[in-house]
């Protein structure tokens, strides 16, 4: 039996940590904590610790930490309900069971779907194996198509017979209700009759990034019909087209390997490339992508390949689309294919090793790409030529990053013809404007002048980067749980500095990422959490690193403060600086390792040509360096 969330609520909301905890242990006040002996490890010297202010315990020797609710959980080796029920009872909170209808309508409504839809794709499976029609018109035509067995079974494909309601029949010999299949897209209601909504297709069932159907993809097989080619599942409470992608679960875990997510435009598109061994692959389905797209894209990478065909009409539509995907802050790299060609055509015309070279030899950059294109087609008409200017300038004005638009502000006025000052005027003039947007906004930091610091944060020799970075993340998600709400001279709260300023920065440390977008997709829905949110988190990972981050050691330990003299300010008197400092190291670090990949590419034999790209692509990222360091009020040598 289960409980309600609002007996979880009060429950955490009225258990005392150190209550608690003293049931079983006898802790003993030292500092602003209580200290004890581990019970869950071995130990003669307490370092089990107990924050009451925080309302958790955390123990520096053996890593385990939690809430109350964790504790009596570990302790008494029980549930998480059980523990619920067992703090209620301590402190006299009526325990409401909950409805097992009503709270697990929700789910229910949901899973069912999910059940449905997943038998429906293991019915058209069967259909285009076994069943006659299924096997002379499905599977030849896939065959026909060079669609090879292994990727008919990794995609599931299958076969709707072209008859009114032979699936709707089956379903409903199953049991399953009328209603139920409608929500689920899979039957029409019409004037009293239900039947199938799709038939005489081949079936593209639409996975989720965890790999349920939830949706499917029909491609009509006769060629004199009235009907659309494809036709997909409307939306329903498991489909939001918008955020889905095809082949996003078959591709997830290369296009993190490879760091690099291609884009092509059809169900057929992805397949085809799976077959010629490019699996980092997925498809928009005929729309332009959209913003959750894209955020799903950005969980496993920040490249995206666009991949067109061949027809110069359809890119120049698709060009402004695109800025959004820049205002991101992912890069984007653009292949075009021959003339009439799509990838699946293109792919079953060459080998793969072909196709394979031509995708990575034909990428070029977005910006690059979308210069030499207005160019061409203005064909020296001055008018025409000035639009074009003003358009480049604007994709190159969205993208977050600062050096990178420098960067590209360089090649352009090389590709364009055009002075780089003019481009640099001209674009800063559209940057300000967002920045002034910003600004009156109260949200942009990155100007104000701070004292110079004498705590030098150059990176000690052996100390990689790589960890520098992670500290400075660590350090902002603390500051975010620590103090979110806290105005800043008054004004805006810490988490919307922190928020806008790290906007462009990708977090590379897996849990800081979960709890910033947590946080983002809370005030999303207007609620401001803070460290509590997070530390009584369901999810084990999410709060014990969320207890790791606030648990400070300057108030756990003594001797700490003598290590640690950098702590003993109370940081709470210079939210402003500290939060202000970090951000800026974190941003330093971030373009000292840019730097260093840049040497690298140095290293190698380059044409003159290619190492002065390289030499530039340096200068202008010292240049940057330079300016941070300046504000942070450190040398660089
Ligand atoms: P295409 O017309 O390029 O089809 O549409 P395709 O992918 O090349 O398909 P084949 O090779 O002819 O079988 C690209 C995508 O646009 C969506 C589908 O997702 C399709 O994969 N689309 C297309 C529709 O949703 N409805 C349509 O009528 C056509
Ligand atoms: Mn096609």
């Amino acid at each position: 039996m289960s409980i309600t969330q609002e007996t979880i609520q009060a429950v955490q909301n009225s258990a005392q940590i150190e209550e608690v905890v003293a049931d079983f242990l006898s802790l003993k006040k030292k500092g602003q904590n209580l200290w004890a002996c581990c019970p869950f490890h071995q130990e003669k010297t307490p370092s089990f610790s107990v924050s009451p202010t925080k309302g958790f315990y955390k123990c520096f020797g053996c890593g385990a930490a939690g809430d109350a609710i964790t504790f009596i959980r570990e302790i008494e080796g029980i549930s998480f309900v059980e523990a619920v029920k067992y703090l209620a009872n301590k402190y006299g909170i009526p325990i409401q069971e909950a409805d097992p209808h009503e709270q697990q309508a929700q789910r229910y409504k949901k899973d069912s779907l999910y059940i449905l839809l997943n038998l429906a794709k293991e019915y058209y499976i069967n259909i285009l194996r076994q069943h006659d029609e299924g096997q002379t018109i499905g599977l030849s035509y896939l065959k026909e198509r060079s669609f090879s067995e292994p990727f008919i079974k990794q995609f599931e494909l299958g076969y709707s017979l072209d008859a009114w309601d032979a699936f709707y029949q089956f379903a409903k010999n199953k049991g399953y209700e009328e209603v139920l299949l409608e929500k689920a897209g899979l039957v029409i209601q019409k004037e009293h009759k239900t039947y199938d909504r799709f038939r005489g297709r081949i079936i593209f069932p639409i996975h989720n990034v965890s790999g349920k159907v939830i949706a499917m993809g029909a491609r009509l097989l006769k060629t004199n019909s009235q009907q659309p080619k494809y036709i997909n599942s409307p939306e329903t409470d498991i489909y939001r087209k918008s955020e889905t992608l095809y082949g996003i679960f078959q591709a997830k875990h290369q296009i993190k390997q490879k760091d690099n997510c291609y884009l092509v435009e059809g169900y057929t598109d992805v397949i085809s490339l799976h077959m010629a061994g490019i699996t980092n692959v997925v498809a928009s389905s005929g729309t332009s992508l959209t913003e959750e797209q894209v955020q799903l894209i950005s969980r496993f990478t920040q490249h995206i390949t666009i991949v067109f065909d061949g027809d110069p009409a359809g890119i120049k539509a698709a060009l402004r689309g695109i800025d959004m995907v820049l205002a991101k802050g992912l890069n984007v790299k653009i292949v075009l294919l021959p003339e009439g060609e799509d990838p699946d055509n293109y792919a079953h015309k060459v080998e793969a090793a072909a196709l394979q070279n031509y995708l990575e030899e034909r990428a070029q950059d977005f910006i690059t790409f979308k210069t030499t294109l207005l160019i061409q087609s203005a064909q020296g008409d001055p008018i025409r030529k000035a639009g074009a200017i003003q358009e480049i300038i604007q994709s190159i004005a969205v993208i977050p990053d600062a050096v990178k638009r420098a960067l590209l502000t360089q090649q352009c006025s090389k590709l364009l013809g055009v002075d780089e000052a003019v481009l640099s005027a001209e674009q800063n003039k559209l940057s300000s404007q967002r920045e002034a947007e910003q600004r009156r906004r109260g949200e942009r930091l990155l100007r104000t002048p701070i004292a110079p610091m004498t705590l030098s944060s150059r990176v000690e020799p052996g100390h990689k980067l790589e960890d520098s970075i992670k500290a400075c993340e660590r350090e902002s998600v603390r500051m975010l749980l620590s103090y979110g709400t806290a105005r800043i001279e008054g004004e805006k709260p810490l988490y919307a500095y922190l928020l806008q300023e790290l906007e462009e920065v990708h977090f590379r440390t897996p849990e800081y990422r979960e709890i910033i977008g947590q946080f983002q997709h809370q005030l999303a829905q207007g609620n401001v959490v803070d460290a509590t949110y997070f530390i009584q988190h369901q999810d084990e990972t999410i709060q014990k690193t969320a207890i790791d981050l606030t648990a400070s050691p300057y108030e756990v330990s003594e001797h700490w403060e003598e290590q640690h003299q950098i702590y003993t300010v109370k940081e709470e008197d210079n939210l402003h600086q500290t939060v202000f400092k970090n951000i800026l190291r974190l941003k330093l670090r971030l373009i000292q390792q840019l730097i260093e990949d840049n040497r690298a590419g140095l290293q190698g034999d380059l044409d003159p040509e290619e190492e002065e790209k390289l030499l530039q692509v340096h200068e202008a990222l010292k240049q940057s360096e330079t300016n941070i360091a300046h504000q942070l009020g450190i040398v660089i040598w």
